[in-house]
């Protein structure tokens, strides 16, 4: 049997001690300090703080006459600590871009507060970038243009503005396309001029909506490895919503787990793997296995099955993660 099985194998007949020590790791995670050398995440100031965060929405009643008030997301409370990378994932609907669309000011909650840096959220602002799902370009701007778009509401130099744009084409891989107009491009690409767009005017808070859901797969390993790269050099506070279990775990400190109907937390699991992470290290590492396991189970809600079942569930997943495992 090859060493990549036995590493899923330890990590899917994990033992109830093995778990318990575990899960104890995942208490005192907050005791330590963290792997930037700052001060632990208890310690750190709150970047943002969601004070139940509820939204609903008017929509038509099927059926029948008349309107009713849907819930989206309801009593949303969260602290984000400066600095940390925070990641959300939840089954489609559960209102994960509604929140986002709230943290960045561009639509408002029904009821509770929002609150970045102390100051209440009452619109978007420069202090915050964000990938949006479905791009937001400019079609009337190139690529350089859209880039630079941050850089010119900062009133930053033309000669300034072209070493960072080109910078961060460079980064996302479209160097050559800088004249090209946004129906001139591939989603991939129209994507990766988003994401270039929002870190080139290096807001303190990064707000992104699968960002690299229309991105191939080779493109995505090395943009996630880059925005942890750029994230520890510049000590961003970054959210970021994906349906992938494996994007969630490797690039968090902390991963929220959502449900819907309405859409609330159900659970935050700190992710406590050493840093800097590769992902080539990280996939065979029995500790990440586990964390995707923990966050598979509570997407799928088998937290409370008996434990033959869970055994069973984690075949399943394990079989995700690997499809060619021999189990
Ligand atoms: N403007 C709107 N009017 C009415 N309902 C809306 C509106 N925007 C969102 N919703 C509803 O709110 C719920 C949450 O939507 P949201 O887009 O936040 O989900 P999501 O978690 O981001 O889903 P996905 O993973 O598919 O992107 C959905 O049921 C959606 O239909
Ligand atoms: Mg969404």
């Amino acid at each position: 049997m090859s060493g990549e099985n036995t590493v899923l194998k330890e990590n899917v007949f994990i033992n109830k001690e093995e778990k318990k020590s575990f899960e104890s790791r995942q208490d005192n995670n907050s005791k330590h300090n963290d792997h930037k050398g700052h001060p632990n995440k208890d310690e750190r100031e709150i970047k943002i703080l969601a004070k139940n965060v509820t939204r609903t929405f008017t929509v038509k009643n099927r059926g029948q006459k008349g309107v009713k008030e849907f819930v989206a997301i309801k009593d949303i409370n969260l602290e984000i600590r400066a600095g940390e990378f925070i990641t959300l994932v939840g089954p489609s609907g559960c209102g994960k871009s509604t929140f986002l669309d709230i943290l960045s000011g561009l639509s408002k909650p029904t009821s509770g507060e929002l609150y970045i840096d102390g100051k209440l959220v009452t619109g978007p602002a420069l202090d915050r970038g964000i990938v949006l799902q479905g791009y937001a370009l400019f079609p009337w701007r190139n690529v350089r243009k859209n880039i630079e778009y941050g850089l010119e509401l900062k009133k930053i130099p033309k000669k300034q503005r072209r070493e960072i744009s080109q910078e961060f084409i460079d980064l996302v891989g479209l160097t050559g396309f800088e004249d090209r107009y946004i129906h001139e491009l591939s989603g991939g690409m129209r994507q990766r001029v988003a994401i270039a767009r929002a870190l080139a005017y290096n807001p303190e808070v990064l707000l992104m909506d699968e960002p690299f859901a229309a991105v191939d797969a080779q493109t995505r390993e090395t943009m996630q490895e880059e925005l942890l790269r750029i994230w520890e050099k510049t000590n961003k506070t970054i959210v970021f919503i994906t349906h992938s279990i494996e994007e969630a775990v490797f690039l968090a400190d902390r991963v929220a787990v959502l449900s819907a109907n309405p859409g609330s937390i159900k659970e935050i699991i700190n992710v406590d793997l050493p840093r800097p992470r590769k992902l080539g290290d990280v996939r065979n590492s029995p500790d990440f296995n586990w964390l995707s396991h923990k966050v598979w189970e509570l997407l799928h809600n088998v937290e409370n099955k008996n434990e033959t079942n869970v055994i069973n569930e984690s075949r399943n997943i394990a079989e995700e993660i690997s499809p060619t495992v021999d189990l």
